[in-house]
């Protein structure tokens, strides 16, 4: 059996501050979760700051380009000089409230694979696509928007992350078993290209993932970890989903 990295990934949003970083820095260090990664996505101006602790850290989003007059963004090869290893991209909010096309998302995970932060891909479905039964039709569309203009090598060695827009912060998690649906079609699907790659493929869920459903997404076979919002604010509980990682098998 192919072993997967198993992520637990924390994306604190337009939240959190210099508190939260402390909070983090006494309950959270990474050697007490065997076998897993634990990563924090802060706002930029702490990435400096998360990136000194035990976890690894990461952007919310970078720029597609690589520096100039583009006044309020971040380049990639700042994120990383700061010393970050991962970036978000296509999380669902830069998709709707800042109009994220495939097109421009596709530049952002090339530009973060060409200075070396690995990309995590976010793909979802809202919930008039998925009560319209176009739930695979979306992910393949976002998925597909990568592999045919970076090729499925772009896949190597990055992260997708599966989050139903209908389960984003709202405490309407999906069931264990439509969340594995989804994750083997994706896997299945990068699997037709490429297969190697589909089985090394680490496919993280997000979505109202708290300390007390995890255990039962995480038992999946095709879910490799988390993408947590709202429960990575609370220490206790991003804790308790780490720990929960960690017996993945
Ligand atoms: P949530 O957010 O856990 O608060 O639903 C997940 C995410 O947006 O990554």
């Amino acid at each position: 059996m192919t072993q997967r990295k198993r992520i637990v990934a924390g994306n604190w949003k337009m939240n959190g501050n210099l508190a939260l970083v402390q909070a983090f820095s006494d309950n959270i260090k990474s050697d007490e979760f065997p076998g897993v990664e634990v990563i924090v996505f802060p706002p930029f101006p702490l990435i400096s700051d998360v990136s000194k602790l035990n976890v690894l850290c990461g952007s919310q989003t970078v720029s597609e380009h690589d520096a100039g007059a583009y006044t309020g963004e971040v380049n990639a090869s700042l994120v990383l000089e700061l010393g970050a290893h991962y970036t978000l991209i296509g999380h669902s909010e830069r998709r709707t409230l800042f109009k994220e096309s495939n097109e421009v998302l596709v530049a952002k995970f090339d530009k973060a694979k060409t200075v070396g932060l690995t990309p995590i891909l976010c793909v979802g479905e809202s919930e008039a696509e998925r009560e319209g039964g176009l739930t695979e039709k979306v992910i393949a569309e976002q998925l597909t928007a990568v592999i045919d203009k970076l090729g499925v090598a772009s896949l190597k060695d990055s992260v997708v992350a599966y989050e139903p827009v209908w389960a984003i912060g709202t405490g309407k998690t999906a069931s264990p078993e439509q969340a594995q649906q989804v994750h083997k079609f994706i896997r299945d699907m990068v699997s037709q290209y490429d297969e190697s790659i589909a089985s090394t493929l680490p496919i993280l869920y997000g979505g109202s993932v708290n300390d007390e459903n995890c255990d039962l997404l995480f038992a999946q076979a095709d879910i490799d970890g988390g993408l947590i919002g709202g429960a990575s604010l609370k220490p206790e509980s991003f804790k308790r989903i780490c720990e929960s990682a960690v017996g993945m098998v």
